[in-house]
């Protein structure tokens, strides 16, 4: 139970040196209100104290019942359950089901949620003809923003977001035509027929069936790369208030449909600096080109010329769970895709920085995405495409979210302040 303002007997006391006033501030799970701060002025005209927080370093914008993380110990749980025992043990489906609906479903319920998302896989064939006016360059992850986009106007009954059918409608298709998004998005590209989805298949199955079905009747996908693949979306499905979530609870805020916020979210996903870091990651690798480079390219690094990507963490400051968990699958996907060169050279990176003192006074360490590049690269899956298959994770975490701030009483509008520090009133001669 959420403690309450009245209830908590915590108080901070703030002493203004201008006025020499004390104030009494609740704290209440562990925060004050920033709004309790405007109680705090100079005389009665004053606007009261604001908190200045560029980049949100230190302010919670919601209570949140779905992703805890402990950044210092490196613990991340989904809805109480530690990460380590759900990536090895459950699929994205359930994984989606527990983010969305607070519990693990039962038998009878997975078979349910199974069928309904099953039953949404297809897109309407009017999205393929919005898919080829793309160049056949075009990056997947453009193509991905804008045909979530344009999703809501194939479903406009989505602006009822008050009513709870009408909104697990939307979560349902959302979930279930990602996939088939992000393949299409991919083929398109190749220049190759879309394959449909298969829906006797996994959820990860049938991914791979619609990126590499050729000729054959039915793709059978390789159990080692299906299981890694589900690993890999169990372990971006939510992240609590990343920038694209966040970007989502915005949007969302404004009472948007969720084919729009979801769009938001993705276009936020793609910068490299969030979902789109893996992709650099491999480009990075790429571009070191050998282990003799190695040294060299962090002297780069440590002289300010670049980042060194897939390494450090707003909020991880010890390890990234994920990163160790993405370690075991990746050895089992070397074992059937052969060892990729990269991956020697990702080894090295990893063994210099972690003794380098720059990397240990930061507090640096391989994150997510350092190893997620290289596992999708030995599955043959090209480098645009990373992004898209964070997003494709992701979409159970933003949709949860969503729903959790629109089910909120004290969401409003996302609406931050700012201290203007432009020019006084000035006049035209
Ligand atoms: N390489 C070299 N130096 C770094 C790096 C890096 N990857 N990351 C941070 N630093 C340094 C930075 O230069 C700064 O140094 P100083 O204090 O001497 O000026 C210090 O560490 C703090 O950096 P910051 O930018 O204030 O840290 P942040 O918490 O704002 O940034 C980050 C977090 C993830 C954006 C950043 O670490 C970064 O750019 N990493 C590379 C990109 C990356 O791998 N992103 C994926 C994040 S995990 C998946 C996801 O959530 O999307």
């Amino acid at each position: 139970m959420a403690e309450t303002a009245e209830a908590s007997q915590d108080r901070l006391t703030v002493t203004d040196s201008r006025t020499g006033r004390s104030y009494e501030l609740p704290i209440v799970d562990g925060a004050i209100r920033t709004l309790d701060l405007r109680q705090i002025k100079v005389d009665p005209d004053d606007f009261g104290m604001m908190a200045y927080d560029p980049a949100f370093q230190n302010t919670a914008s919601c209570r949140s019942k779905i992703t805890y993380i402990d950044g210092d110990l490196g613990i991340l749980r989904y809805r109480g359950y530690p990460i380590e025992e759900l990536a090895e043990s459950k699929s994205f489906l359930e994984i989606s089901y527990l983010l969305l609906n607070g519990e693990l479903p039962t038998p009878a319920a997975l078979e349910q949620w199974t069928a309904e998302i099953t039953n949404h896989t297809f897109i309407h064939e009017s999205i393929k003809h919005f898919i080829d006016g793309f160049h056949h360059d075009a990056h997947p992850m453009g193509m991905l923003v804008s045909a979530v986009a344009a999703l809501s106007t194939f479903y406009p009954e989505a602006k009822q977001i008050r009513d709870p059918a009408t909104r697990h409608r939307q979560i349902v298709r959302l979930i279930a035509k990602m996939p088939t998004l992000a393949a299409f998005a991919y083929r398109h590209a190749m220049g190759l027929y879309y394959a449909y989805p298969d829906d006797d298949l996994s959820y990860a199955g049938n991914f791979l069936n619609m990126m590499w079905r050729a000729t054959e009747l039915k793709y059978q996908p390789n159990p080692v790369l299906e299981n890694a693949l589900n690993v890999l979306l169990v372990l971006h499905a939510d992240h609590e208030q990343n920038c694209s979530t966040s970007t989502m609870r915005l949007v969302g805020s404004s009472d948007a449909d969720p084919y729009t916020a979801m769009s938001a979210a993705c276009a936020a996903l793609y910068g490299p600096l969030h979902g789109g870091a893996n992709e650099q990651v491999l480009r990075m690798l790429q571009a070191i080109g050998s282990v003799q480079n190695i040294p060299d390219y962090i002297r780069r690094v440590k002289a300010g010329e670049f980042r060194l990507m897939g390494f450090g963490h707003r909020v991880y400051k010890n390890f990234d769970p994920r990163a160790q968990l993405i370690k075991k699958v990746a050895d089992q996907v070397f074992e059937v895709t052969g060892r990729s060169p990269l991956l020697d050279i990702a080894l090295e990176v990893e063994r210099i920085a972690l003794a380098d003192e720059y990397f240990i006074d930061h507090k640096l360490y391989p994150n997510v995405d350092f190893y997620s590049g290289i596992i999708y690269l030995a599955m043959g899956i090209p480098v645009e495409m990373f992004p898209v298959l964070f997003a494709i994770g992701r979409t159970p975490g933003w949709l949860a979210h969503w729903e959790e701030g629109l089910l909120d009483p004290e969401q409003k509008i996302g609406r931050p302040r700012q201290l203007y520090v432009g020019p006084e009133t000035r006049h035209l001669d």
